[in-house]
């Protein structure tokens, strides 16, 4: 009698035999054990980490990086227009300008020129190719209907770059050098340049800037413009100046824009304003 032989089991046509199978699916068995471990290990890894979301994220330090500058160092892009970094935290000048004001003035007020200036030029792609100082010293070649647009909001963008730099956490004194010389041999002294320009910036009705400016003959001399204005439509170019607007100043100092101004020498940057003077000259 033949014995009916029993089919072997086969892995891809290849027999195995029982033994080969036992141990083939001890080894799967074990694998898979492995790799589960393994997975639960990961999860539990990923869930140690700690988790982000839109509310624990840090809030933003003001950056320390250099801000453009306005003329002669380059001239602000305007493709697009963007709002520069303070070069310092908003307490820094306390408490000569609290951080309130700062952060507001900044977050705000600046950003905002930033924004409507981008907004103005958005269907005037050959603007964009222009500086923001180019544009402000032709306004006549920007057309009529984004005129006062760019006038106020890319004033308001030179002017406030230019003013963030100009002050300093480690402001106050006199300037020195060749400014120093300059201010003495037009004004008499610093003393009486300092009165001077206080004067001038608490006359400056409404809302408006007080500058120092190197004029068309190369001279010293101190000017103030209304609303967002800035030096360069005259031809000027700004050594330094200071912002009379309330929004500057109003939440320390109310109605005193006399007591702001005289305050404010204590956070003028000499070093960078000695700086734009050498510069300028050579405008
Ligand atoms: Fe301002």
């Amino acid at each position: 009698m033949t014995r009916k032989r029993q089919a072997q089991p086969s892995l891809l046509g290849i027999s195995v035999g029982r033994s080969g199978w036992y141990h083939l699916s001890r080894f799967l068995r074990r694998s898979l054990t492995l790799l589960g471990i393994g997975g639960i290990f990961t999860l539990f890894i990923l869930s140690c980490q700690p988790v982000t979301t839109a509310q624990q994220q840090p809030t933003p330090t003001p950056q320390t990086q250099p801000a453009p500058t306005e003329t002669p160092e380059g001239g602000l892009s305007a493709s697009p227009a963007e709002l520069p970094p303070l070069p310092y935290s908003y307490d820094a000048l306390e408490p000569y300008i609290d951080a309130e004001t700062m952060e507001l003035h900044h977050d705000r007020h600046h950003a905002t020129y930033v924004d409507n200036l981008n907004e103005a030029l958005a269907d005037y792609p050959n603007l964009q190719n222009q500086t923001v100082e180019a544009m402000l010293r032709d306004l006549d070649a920007v057309p009529e209907e984004i005129r006062e647009d760019v006038r106020n909001n890319g004033g308001g963008h030179v002017n406030h770059t230019l003013f963030w730099q100009i002050m300093s956490p480690e402001g106050g004194g006199e300037p020195t050098g060749a400014l120093a010389e300059a201010i003495n041999q037009t004004f008499g002294s610093f003393a009486e340049f300092q009165e001077a320009f206080e004067e001038e910036g608490a006359d400056r009705f409404g809302s408006g800037w007080v500058w120092l400016v190197l004029n068309d003959a190369n001279e010293l001399e101190i000017t103030s413009t209304p609303n967002q204005d800035p030096p360069i439509m005259e031809g000027d170019y700004p050594i330094m100046g200071n912002d009379v607007w309330e929004h500057a100043y109003y939440l320390s100092y109310r109605n005193q824009r006399g007591e702001y101004l005289s305050n404010w020498w204590n956070v003028a940057n000499w070093e960078e304003i000695n700086r734009r003077y050498e510069q300028g000259q050579g405008s």
